[in-house]
């Protein structure tokens, strides 16, 4: 059994990549998939559950119950997006077709925005008790700082990585240092959510 190696675990049901995938998102099939975990975990491990960034702010609110219901240790914020908005790209050079009528997730720079702000309705929805996991489009450590302040207490980088490579983390790192010592904070868990304190 996996459970017994893994340090947490995520329900994702948020690949754009899978047909029909996203569908379990909806509350009766997540309920069912929660509710059979947890049943065999017994909130042992900590169990995620990682979302689109496409979803209406009422069907996360609806997650954010079933996170509540089945004791569900945090979110991930967020998987890639099908929406196309704002690409500077509109025809694939290599194969002439338009990106717009291409299948799949998009990944990287064009989901920094949207993700955060799901990061911000979260936190919001659950006065910033839920633990969030912020991702989507992080390359410089202004973005980093964006998902921190916004509510993530962690950060991953999928896409970052690849353009930019390992040492990426080390400058993210350093340069979210020096944004704690400018606003005279001690720790990132000082920073998480700040955005909100307006
Ligand atoms: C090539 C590729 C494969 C991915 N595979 C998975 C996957 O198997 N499971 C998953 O939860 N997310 C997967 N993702 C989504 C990433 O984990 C991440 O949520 C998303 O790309 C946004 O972060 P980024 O902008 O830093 O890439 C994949 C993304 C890419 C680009």
């Amino acid at each position: 059994m996996l459970k017994n190696w893994g340090d947490y675990f995520v329900v994702n049901v948020s690949s754009p990549n899978t047909p029909g995938l996203r569908s379990l998102q909806n509350a009766e099939n997540l309920s069912n998939i929660l509710a059979d975990l947890q049943g065999e975990n017994q909130g042992i491990k900590p169990i995620l559950v990682k979302i689109a960034p496409d979803l209406e702010k009422e069907a996360i609110a609806s997650i954010l119950d079933l996170i509540q219901q089945y004791q569900i240790s945090g979110i991930i914020a967020t998987n890639t997006t099908i929406s196309r908005d704002g690409l500077k790209t509109k025809i694939i050079a290599k194969t002439g077709r338009l990106v717009s009528e291409e299948a799949g997730g998009i990944s990287g720079a064009p989901l920094t925005q949207r993700s955060t702000e799901i990061i911000k309705f979260i936190w919001q929805e659950t006065q910033g008790k839920l633990p969030i996991i912020g991702v989507g489009g992080i390359f410089t450590v202004e973005d980093a700082w964006d998902k921190i302040t916004a509510g993530a207490s962690l950060i991953q980088i999928y896409t970052g990585w690849v353009y930019q490579g390992p040492g990426m983390v080390k400058q993210i790192l350093q340069g979210l240092l020096q944004k704690l010592d400018e606003r005279g904070l001690n720790s990132i868990s000082e920073a998480i959510g700040l955005a909100h304190q307006k």
